[in-house]
């Protein structure tokens, strides 16, 4: 019977997977993007859908469906696991270790809270207030459903009641962020009560968190707020509920941005919902709090295209405030749609769904917006106004990454405040400066920056790898390269071994074809050697199945993967020529080197000899030879050369 990842891996195809994380574009056979694991402006991170791996080669990551999603997600395998099967309907059974992992418990529960809370709605005549004033707000059953709305009950242990019947903890159902611990007395007490429950999803669709709004007759009386939500919850230091990197709605939301290229930005979860009931698929909600980079940065998967639908009267320092500048500085493309005064866009959804259409079309570039709306607000005509106007504008200005761009809004800003435009200049220096003095202090070097630095492989090193690389592409090459080079050319130690792995299976299938009497067409595939690689037994070392040879086999199988996608990358339209020119060239390198290095060690071996205190005749003897392989390394590095 297949295991349980196998089986996943053969339902899921790993380009729609990781279509979900980036945008991916079409390369030849395979994909290419900006890798989202590093910094980058020219796309090196690829995926191969024949073969159903990534990497990329700007910060050295890859290998498969399972890799990425852990990486991007930061979770552990068990909990990969547990993500993938749900979107392959792979059911776990209850043996597998994906639903042992805390994380996946806390998860369950979550989930089988929304559930509960969703049931109460929809049946329990406790809620039938609840329920007409979710349809007085024009939500449909239909809505209710897809968005899992709920009510909690107004009692101070449902929930965990019914949590407990299911066989969880109340110390788990606690960590989960679904009770509260009392105070006085040992024990815990429902957190959400009497309340309408929003479920908060990752981008993943799994239940993370709730938004609970207060029921409207206790608008008034409502000490705690009209919205709570559930606290930051964690599991062995990593998130379950962080508010600064969920983003309500997304993971209904994603897929529609990325085809609308475009994402609209709304303050509250029922302005999202009500625009999706609307059709409108591409709008999510920060909940009411400022953008974090974190957020940003998970839009920027779909889309730099950001629409924002925010109440923008406030005076201040907004872009900071609403976390406007970090999509800024993220160089996404901001607009802002201007709506009637006081109505947010559930109501102007709700009322008129072709006016919200045309509002979004009709969206102001930020910073336009920006300073229409400040110069509409303060009197320009006297100097406090002006000054005003400065100190609201010029931190936005600072913000923009481009200096083109700075100097445009700077001239617009120096004309309206009739100022001079070098003394504006001076002053948005100084902002720059404490601004990125900030920025310095707050952001270490990252882990890929890092690795990266660390990792430069030398320039032999990276023919090794071309060599290999055209010769895994284009194997009709491979076994001119067998007669012409051999393994220690070739610099660095994984390079070798796959190399000479690849001459033993190259071998075999020789012998195989001469037995067969050249029965089936002679020629190495990615699949084959792949499958060959896979068996540790094939790890021949002096005769004899190397005793460890599973490290080896792995390094192989990931450097095999890495170079195919090298190869699909860079010489998918190369000429069977082209090809060979190559593999001469870099073989001539790698031979050249070679030959060097080791005239080097025998140019030491000549000086330690002289040093040595040996009778003449075998001091002479061992001489002439060194000196001879000495000569003869230096004619074959001049015959190279020459051609
Ligand atoms: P709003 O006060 O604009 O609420 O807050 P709303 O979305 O229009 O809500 P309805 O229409 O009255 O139901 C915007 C968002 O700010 C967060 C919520 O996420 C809310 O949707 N918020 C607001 C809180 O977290 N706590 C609060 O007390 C109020
Ligand atoms: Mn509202």
């Amino acid at each position: 019977m297949q295991n349980p990842s196998d089986e996943i891996k053969s339902k899921l195809d790993i380009v729609d997977v990781i279509r979900e994380y980036i945008q991916l574009k079409a390369a030849g056979l395979n994909f290419r993007a900006n890798c989202p694991f590093h910094r980058e402006k020219t796309p090196s991170f690829m995926v191969s859908p024949e073969k159903q791996i990534w990497h990329c080669f700007g910060c050295g990551k890859g290998g498969d469906i399972f890799s990425f999603v852990m990486e991007i997600e930061g979770l552990s395998f068990v909990e990969t696991l547990r993500l993938l099967a749900k979107k392959a309907g792979v059911v776990l059974k209850k043996a597998d270790p994906a639903l042992t992992s805390k994380r996946n418990t806390l998860l369950d529960i979550l989930e089988l809270s929304a559930k509960y809370y969703h049931k109460v709605l929809t049946a329990s005549p406790a809620a039938e207030g609840a329920r007409a004033y979710l349809r007085e707000r024009g939500l449909t059953d239909e809505t209710i459903e897809k968005w899992q709305i709920g009510y909690s009950p107004d009692t101070w242990d449902s929930l965990t009641h019914f949590l407990k019947s299911r066989g969880y903890g109340e110390n788990e159902i606690f960590l989960a962020g679904l009770s509260v611990k009392k105070e006085k007395t040992p024990g815990f007490y429902d957190r959400f009560r009497g309340r309408i429950m929003f479920p908060i999803n990752d981008i993943n669709g799994n239940v993370v968190g709730f938004t609970a709004r207060v029921r409207p007759e206790k608008e008034a009386e409502e000490k705690m707020g009209k919205y709570i939500n559930t606290p930051a919850t964690m599991v062995n230091d990593k998130s379950v509920y962080n508010k600064s990197n969920i983003l309500f709605g997304l993971d209904k939301a994603k897929m529609a941005i990325k085809a609308e290229d475009a994402v609209v930005l709304v303050e509250g979860q029922m302005d999202a919902i009500t625009a999706a009931q609307n059709g409108f698929n591409n709008v999510i909600a920060s909940s009411g709090t400022a953008l974090t980079a974190d957020q940003v940065n998970l839009i920027k998967r779909y889309s730099n295209n950001l629409f924002l639908s925010f109440d923008m009267d406030k005076a201040g320092d907004l872009a900071a405030e609403r976390g406007i500048a970090q999509a800024m500085q993220a160089e996404m493309n901001i607009k802002v749609i201007e709506l009637p005064e006081g109505k947010d866009p559930d109501e102007c959804i709700k009322n008129n769904p072709d006016g919200w259409r045309q509002a979004v079309k009709n969206a102001k570039p930020m910073t336009q917006y920006y300073f229409d709306k400040t110069f509409l607000k303060l009197n320009l005509k006297d100097y406090e106004g002006q000054n005003q106007a400065e100190k609201i504008l010029l931190p936005l200005i600072a913000k923009f990454g481009s200096r083109t761009e700075q100097d445009f809004w700077l001239k617009k800003l120096s004309q309206a405040v009739d100022a001079n435009e070098n003394s504006l200049r001076e002053k948005l220096k100084e902002i720059i400066k404490k601004q990125s003095q900030a920025n310095a202090q707050a952001k270490p070097l990252t882990g890929a920056m890092k690795e990266l630095s660390r990792l430069k492989p030398s320039r032999e090193q990276m023919l090794s790898e071309l060599l290999l690389a055209f010769i895994i592409r284009f194997p009709a090459h491979l076994e001119y390269a067998i007669n012409h080079i051999g393994p220690d050319d070739l610099v660095g130690e994984s390079n070798q071994l796959l190399y000479r792995n690849l001459i033993i299976y190259y071998n075999k299938l020789i012998d195989l074809w001469t037995r067969e009497g050249g029965n089936f067409e002679l020629a190495i595939n990615y699949l084959g050697l792949k499958e060959w690689l896979s068996n540790p037994d094939n790890f021949i070392q002096d005769g004899k199945v190397k005793a460890d040879s599973q490290p080896d086999n792995y390094k192989c199988l990931s450097l095999l993967d890495r170079l195919v996608l090298l190869a699909d990358k860079d010489f998918y339209d190369y000429s069977e020529e082209q090809v060979k020119a190559e593999i001469i060239n870099i073989m001539a390198a790698l031979r050249v080197n070679y030959l060097n290095n080791r005239r080097h060690e025998i140019a030491k071996l000549i000086a330690g000899i002289e040093k040595e205190n040996i009778n003449g005749q075998e001091k002479n003897e061992k001489m002439k030879n060194l000196m001879e392989e000495f000569k003869a390394l230096t004619e074959e590095i001049n015959l190279i050369e020459v051609k």
